[in-house]
């Protein structure tokens, strides 16, 4: 047999009838089969199959012949369903338990024309990418996302859209209590460790972005993996916090949006700002590997146009536009 890659993971989805019942359930503490069948026009049969779809997807539901059913805990799972609502950029959201890459499925999705807006979720990638071509590992129970927006604005002003999403990713963890800072241009870290990295990938066309995938990774949980390339890595348990994905997902989505309209709205100098005041402390000792050399120096600013200002061991000022920092 032969399959097509890329129709080999699907999302997962639910019918309307399923998700009424779920509203039903998330209303009411218990209901009857004969209640819900009466008031959603369907026979008991189907109600059965939506409850037994809905267990399939994680949801503890108790049937009792003389009450009816209970909903009693729902997954701490991202699904399109539980995400959607209260958003005003976002609003296709896609759940898969498994795929390669989110920001290679979101690419292709973009370029057959899916909206800006549209937020694919996996529990875990196969191939998970990082930046400068590495390889980003993705067992199942961390946060895989990536978002589509299509900012009609030049190619270089692109960069500030890298670094407004490590601020935005920044400020979501810091709402959980969590000293976060932006390590330029967008990883963010806590005790000198990474907790999440970001991958912009834009499609550009006569010097503008057509479409712009912002791949966001965060290690929720990490224990039982021991791999040497995981050793500069932090998880937010064990920085102590044990959030649901679904609320820092939506935390990061809401202060996404709202950065992303300050850019749009042409506020690059506030964007800055606000980095600045997330980023590693000014006149901190760094290295930075650029694609020639390693150079030792004080990080000092993010210029104007989003390159990362050095001081380097002579005391001049030097103005990267593409290097790593160690
Ligand atoms: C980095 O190297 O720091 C960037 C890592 C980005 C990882 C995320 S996980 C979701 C999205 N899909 C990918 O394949 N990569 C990004």
């Amino acid at each position: 047999m032969c399959f097509s890659v890329l129709s080999m993971w699907k999302p997962i989805r639910i019918g309307t009838k399923c998700k009424q019942v779920l509203n039903i359930l998330k209303e009411r503490k218990v209901v009857s089969g004969e209640e819900l069948s009466y008031e959603l026009h369907c026979s008991r049969t189907a109600i059965w199959k939506c409850i037994k779809r809905l267990k399939e997807l994680r949801y503890q539901i108790s049937s009792s012949p003389r009450s009816g059913y209970e909903l009693l805990s729902v997954p701490d799972i991202p699904y399109p369903w539980e995400m959607e609502e209260g958003f005003t950029l976002f609003h296709n959201f896609l759940y898969f338990e498994e795929i390669d890459s989110t920001n290679i499925k979101l690419f292709s999705m973009a370029k057959e024309g899916a909206p800006e807006g549209t937020v694919l979720i996996a529990n875990r990638q196969l191939r998970g990418r990082g930046r400068c071509g590495r390889v980003w590992i993705s067992p199942p129970g961390n946060i895989y996302m990536s978002i589509l927006i299509k900012p009609q604005c030049k190619a270089q002003d692109g960069t500030f859209i890298t670094l407004l999403s490590g601020v935005a990713v920044a400020c979501a963890i810091r709402e959980c209590g969590v000293s976060a800072r932006v390590k330029w241009p967008n990883d963010i870290v806590v005790k000198n460790k990474k907790l999440c990295g970001i991958l912009c990938e834009s499609e550009l066309e006569n010097g503008n972005i057509n479409f712009m995938v912002v791949g966001i990774g965060v290690n929720m949980i990490l224990s039982n993996i021991h791999l040497p390339e995981l050793k500069n890595a932090i998880s937010l348990s064990e920085c102590g916090v044990n959030m649901s994905r679904r609320e820092l997902i939506r935390a990061i989505l809401k202060q996404f949006e709202r950065l992303y309209s300050a850019f749009l709205e042409g506020r690059k100098e506030d964007i800055r700002k606000m980095y600045l005041e997330i980023s590693l402390p000014k006149g901190k000792v760094i290295s930075i590997k650029t694609e020639k050399k390693i150079i030792r120096g004080r990080f000092w600013d993010v210029d104007r146009d989003g390159a990362i200002v050095i001081l380097d061991n002579e005391g001049k000022r030097r103005k990267i536009y593409s290097a790593e920092v160690l």
